[in-house]
């Protein structure tokens, strides 16, 4: 639309303004929306002098990674560096089961592969800007300053440095989410991208009930690869706030396939509505869809032998498990 074509120009305009015609800029890019919004601007106001870093950090869902790493740089012509980190963030993690444990080691290792990066891009020249995916309900919220390299870790892959010595670039700084979502359509952004549900920065990490390790990974990558499918197929994803697959990793039951016992693990499907995630309700999927989900998760996914619904509201619980 017209508005959202200005809105999209406007924030170009702005970050040439802010930049200059010399400066330089990095961006981490996570999967979500704003980090990819944010840098498309960036890209088309600068060019080939914003460089995007993506941390592969292994925890992403199935096609995750390929859709920044092709899609995304196929329609921005964004200069990317990917860097693979699953190994480095496996081996963060062997062991460890308790939450927020994981948050930190998941937020740490991420701090240290991007300063490398960032390392390495300001051996061909100086930096100065760090483009942040900010929206006008995260300023609201930390109080409207702008300017520092101070960035709140919460609600990020464990944030970034805060000894940083950069200015901030924030294009998104005064929009919210929906407009966001329909600058991402306007600059071409991969669908799936622009309308991702909420995702957790420490991603499937906190969806493995016990320590996480690759076999654990590819269960839940691909169950929760088909829960997302019949989701939407049945055309219930705007209505879902967003759908958690959590894996009981350390939880065996007894199952009956063909002539044999299994001895499996369960998923828990956690489909929430929402409407800021402060509160949420579980949604009420209609049987058939959770049916199709059962049934498909327990013939594909061969570890997987009983799939369970969680019927709990927030509060009490909380949106993941974790
Ligand atoms: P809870 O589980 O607290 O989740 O009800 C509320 C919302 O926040 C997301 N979430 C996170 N997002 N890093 C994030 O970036 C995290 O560590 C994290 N923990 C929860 C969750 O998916 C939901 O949308």
């Amino acid at each position: 639309s017209w508005t959202m074509l200005n809105i999209v120009e406007d924030a170009v305009a702005a970050v040439q303004q802010q930049i200059g015609p010399e400066g330089r800029a990095i961006c981490a890019l996570s999967g979500g929306v704003d980090s990819a919004v944010a840098a498309a601007i960036v890209q088309r106001a600068i060019g080939d002098r914003l460089t995007c870093v993506f941390v592969d950090h292994g925890l992403l869902r199935k096609g995750e990674a390929e859709q920044v790493e092709r899609d995304f740089v196929a329609v921005t012509g964004v200069k990317l560096r990917v860097v693979d980190a699953a190994d480095r963030f496996l081996k963060a993690l062997d062991g460890v089961t308790d939450p927020e444990e994981k948050r930190k080691i998941i937020g740490r290792e991420f701090i240290r592969v991007f300063e490398d990066e960032q390392r390495a891009i300001m051996s061909e020249g100086p930096v100065d800007f760090l483009v942040q995916g900010t929206l006008y309900p995260d300023v609201v919220e930390s109080g409207g300053g702008t300017g520092t390299a101070n960035i709140k870790s919460h609600h990020n892959v464990g944030g970034l440095p805060e000894d940083l010595q950069f200015s901030l670039v924030e294009p998104l700084r005064t929009l919210f989410k929906d407009e966001v979502r329909r600058a991402g359509e306007e600059l071409g952004l991969p669908a799936a991208m622009v309308w991702r549900q909420p995702f957790p920065g420490p991603g499937l990490g906190i969806r493995i009930i016990g320590s996480v390790t690759q076999d654990r990974l590819d269960i839940l990558r691909e169950a929760d690869a088909i829960a997302r499918e019949e989701l939407s197929r049945a055309g219930l994803d705007r209505e879902i706030w967003q759908c958690p697959v959590v894996l009981l990793a350390d939880v065996r039951s007894v199952g009956v396939q063909g002539d044999g016992r299994t001895y499996g693990h369960p998923v828990v499907l956690r489909p929430v509505t929402s409407e800021d995630a402060m509160t949420a309700d579980w949604a009420r999927v209609p049987y058939d869809v959770l049916s199709r989900i059962s049934t498909r998760i327990t013939n594909e996914v061969r570890e997987v032998n009983r799939v369970v619904v969680d019927v709990t509201s927030k509060p009490p619980g909380t949106i993941e498990w974790e």
